[in-house]
């Protein structure tokens, strides 16, 4: 009783946030379309080289157009390298650093880019084009982006924590911070479906293999013999240890489908957070139709996708269009 009193009351937060919140962005489909028309070409093409090689650069893209968005919006603070009148970048944050890759195939489309249109395109609007072309290469799942962000000119290092949650969040606690930026239950577990691309460091989760709490060693939330696998490649930490790397959904980690959540209904979820979603009464229902109905899981993430895309955007004449990606002009 006082569970589900909890519940309605974390429910009733959440759908008030989601409504005062709501963005109103200004930002319209082919943006570039007279300014410069072969912008979201030059992008897929580059998007489309990398992947090919590399199928975890799709993942890497998809994650860095996330961390953009919930970190002072999708004005691409997060792709801001540090100088010496700013050492804390969000870019450096740990959440970001090592982590954080495809850096190189932006900085790729935008010297391209530059060299047709000079300071016509944002990087932000490169990114959000990057993360759908990685959506479309790896899972066929496509949609029209939004454009006309312009860049920004902060980058603060404490605003990542403040902004992404950590892997050892409840699904509650991620659906307040979702909440904070107008996105609502659904399109967050909806959005965490990207977990089934790409690799976690054995940091980001290992404590549910060897230090769960006092009385669990291991995380009874796990499948036995997922941990059992996960501990083959992950060692117990120690200092200086190396940090392995490990499929965030082992079963088709290159493709972006609904397995993540098929592997959630089976305990084989890697990080907490994920495994969350599957255990919380506030979410385990919207990660069940996501495992039944990968139509419309793509269709929703999709449409996620762009509402994420619209966060906190700067347009008109709001901060710059950069030359380089990575520093302020
Ligand atoms: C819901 C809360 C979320 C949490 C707690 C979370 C946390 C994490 C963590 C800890 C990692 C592994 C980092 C490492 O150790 O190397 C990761 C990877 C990843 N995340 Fe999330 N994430 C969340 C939501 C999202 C969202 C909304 C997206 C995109 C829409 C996303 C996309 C990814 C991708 C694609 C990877 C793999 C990256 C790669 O292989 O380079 N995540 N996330
Ligand atoms: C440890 O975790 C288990 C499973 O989540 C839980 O039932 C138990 O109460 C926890 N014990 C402590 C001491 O926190």
């Amino acid at each position: 009783m006082q569970s589900l009193a909890a519940l309605s009351c974390i429910i009733c937060i959440l759908f008030v946030s989601t409504l005062t919140l709501a963005s109103s962005a200004k930002l319209k489909v082919g943006f570039y379309k007279s300014t410069c028309p072969l912008a979201e070409t030059i992008v897929r093409k580059a998007v489309n080289k990398a992947v090919s090689r590399n199928p975890g650069i799709a993942a890497g893209l998809i994650r860095m157009h996330f961390h953009d968005c919930f970190v002072r919006g999708c004005e691409a603070s997060v792709l801001l390298e540090s100088t010496p009148a700013n050492t804390a970048v969000e870019r450096d944050h740990p959440a970001n650093n090592p982590s954080l890759r495809g850096f190189e195939v932006i900085d790729e489309a935008k010297a391209q880019i530059e060299a047709t249109c000079p300071q016509t395109v944002s990087c932000a609007d490169i990114l959000a084009f990057a993360a759908r072309d990685s959506s479309y290469k790896v899972g066929g799942i496509n949609y029209a982006v939004p454009a006309g962000r312009r860049d920004g000119r902060v980058s603060v290092s404490d605003e990542a924590t403040q902004n992404l949650p950590p892997p050892s969040f409840s699904a509650e606690q991620i659906a307040v911070a979702f909440a904070r930026k107008g996105l609502s239950v659904d399109e967050m577990v909806t959005l965490s479906g990207a977990h089934t691309l790409g690799v976690s460091h054995c940091s980001s989760f290992s404590n549910r293999l060897y230090s769960f709490n006092e009385t669990h060693a291991q995380d009874p939330a796990m499948d036995p013999s997922f941990a059992a696998f996960l501990k083959t490649k992950c060692p117990p930490p120690r200092n200086g240890a190396r940090d392995p790397i490990v499929a965030l959904e082992s079963v088709t980690p290159s493709v972006l489908d609904n397995k993540y959540y098929k592997e959630l209904t089976k305990h084989r979820g890697l990080l907490s957070s994920d495994q969350a979603l599957m255990d919380s009464p506030l979410t385990s229902k919207i990660v069940l139709k996501n495992a039944w109905n990968g139509a419309s899981w793509g269709a929703k993430y999709a449409k996620a996708m762009v509402h994420m895309g619209s966060l906190d955007v700067l347009t008109g004449t709001q901060g710059e269009i950069r030359r380089r990606c990575s520093v302020v002009n």
